[in-house]
């Protein structure tokens, strides 16, 4: 097991450079299983969650080499229709996988995949759309079996932004016959960024980033080169750093206009932020309260920058209303941000925060992903020593992640226990 050992109280100042996309790259990967033909992802960030999809694709048949940070995907021999029980219970996005297997060998078999830190995340609305699209479904067992001789074009609303049907329904369209609409479509980058990479595999997507997209089915797609987008939860993660501990930081190989959002709130409470092309400058000396956080699909407040701004509130001055709209049990975070002295209620999917003047040094334990990630930057910005424990968490999701506070000023460093 590995732990974090973190000197607090430190102000960050320095520069940090954005890995690509992890919600990018896991939909880009279960894409390459569209063509026969090579696929190359650069820049591909060798965090636990892709290192897991490389897996998943190899047991589907699929030949994949890392070359430094260049990943090469051949599936040319891919001929397994069925998707890992234990790795889709382990990666909770193989369930992006379906659509991407059915259209290649119109079968696709998935265990269930089960809730996980943050909620219960059902997948009735991928289900109903593989449905509108001919899919067969049959659920029995805590299994999923898939069968489409081809998919055929349709209009389909969700009911809700989904980000994963929405992906799912264009992987399971995009060499269907004719034309699918999807409407109240999820408009988050990243599938921009799946529309841009399977338009480059000759592939017929437009308007994602817009509530509706449309896929003109094609016959075939080839292979492409592609480098993802850089992460946007990872650049909001190091700005609420630099916002909790003070000094300053550039942020280098981001995308602003992604983050607007959380710009437009840590502005408000008086950091000065500077953005110009691929690079965003903060520096913060005081806080004051950000008064509401309420998450929302996007472009609202990313649900996966609510637990490190949690953090940041506890130690803004006045008090906060942080409101967790997405997922059921996303405050996993907040019982080890009250032992670090944080002073927070939470009534359900709401959580009051009157903010206190420094967070003290504990031992916690990371929850889930962002959690963790949040628990690291209290732990940065406390005063005295602080362990974050179930470092597993944090490296679903971040490269280097202690390496780039290091980097930055923090005194943090990663033991084996
Ligand atoms: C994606 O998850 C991201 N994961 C999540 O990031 C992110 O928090 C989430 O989108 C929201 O932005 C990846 O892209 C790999 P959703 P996804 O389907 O697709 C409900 C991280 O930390 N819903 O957009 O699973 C669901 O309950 C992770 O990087 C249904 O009701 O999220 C939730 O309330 C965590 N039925 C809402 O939609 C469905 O069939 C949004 O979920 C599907 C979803």
């Amino acid at each position: 097991m590995e732990k974090f050992i973190v000197k607090g109280g430190r102000p960050l100042c320095g520069e940090v450079e954005i890995q690509s996309a992890k919600n990018a790259v896991l939909p880009l990967l279960a894409a390459s299983v569209l063509t026969d033909e090579k696929i190359i992802i650069h820049k591909c960030p060798r965090i636990a969650d892709v290192l897991n999809m490389v897996q998943i694709l190899g047991e589907l048949g699929c030949k994949t080499q890392f070359d430094g940070d260049d990943l090469t995907i051949d599936s040319s021999d891919a001929a397994n229709h069925e998707i890992p029980s234990a790795l889709a219970k382990e990666l909770r996005s193989s369930v992006f996988m379906l659509g991407s297997v059915i259209a290649r060998f119109g079968r696709a078999r998935i265990a269930y995949p089960g809730g996980c830190d943050i909620g219960l995340r059902p997948i009735d609305l991928h289900l109903s759309g593989l449905r509108r699209l001919g899919v067969k479904i049959e659920e029995e067992g805590g299994y999923i079996d898939c069968t489409v001789e081809k998919t055929q074009g349709a209009d389909i609303l969700l009911d809700c932004p989904s980000v994963g049907a929405t992906e799912n329904i264009i992987l399971a369209a995009v060499k269907g016959k004719g034309r699918t609409v999807i409407r109240n479509a999820a408009k988050e980058p990243e599938i921009a960024d799946l529309q841009n990479f399977l338009n480059r595999m000759g592939a017929k997507v437009a308007g994602a980033g817009t509530a509706v997209v449309v896929v003109d089915g094609v016959q075939k797609l080839h292979g492409a080169e592609y480098t993802p987008i850089p992460d946007r939860i990872e650049t909001g993660t190091f700005l609420i750093a630099a916002a909790m501990c003070g000094g300053e930081l550039l942020v280098k190989n981001a995308v602003p206009e992604n983050l607007a959002a959380l710009l437009h709130k840590l502005r408000e409470i008086s950091c000065k932020i500077r953005s110009e092309n691929d690079k965003i400058y903060i520096s913060s000396c005081k806080r004051l309260s950000p008064k509401l956080i309420e998450t929302s699909p996007y472009p609202g407040f990313p649900t996966d920058l609510q637990a490190p701004m949690t953090a940041l509130a506890c130690i803004c001055e006045g008090s906060t209303v942080v409101v967790e709209n997405l997922f059921e049990t996303r405050f996993k975070h907040i019982p080890e941000l009250i032992r670090m002295g944080a002073d927070i209620t939470v009534r359900g999917r709401s959580a009051f925060i009157r903010g206190v003047p420094a967070l003290k040094g504990a031992d916690v334990f990371a929850g889930d992903l962002r959690g963790g990630a949040a628990l690291t930057l209290a732990a940065v910005a406390a005063e005295g020593e602080s362990t974050v424990s179930d470092l597993f968490h944090i490296d679903r999701g971040y490269t280097e992640f202690e390496h780039k506070l290091r980097g930055a000023g923090a005194d943090i460093r990663r033991i084996r226990v």
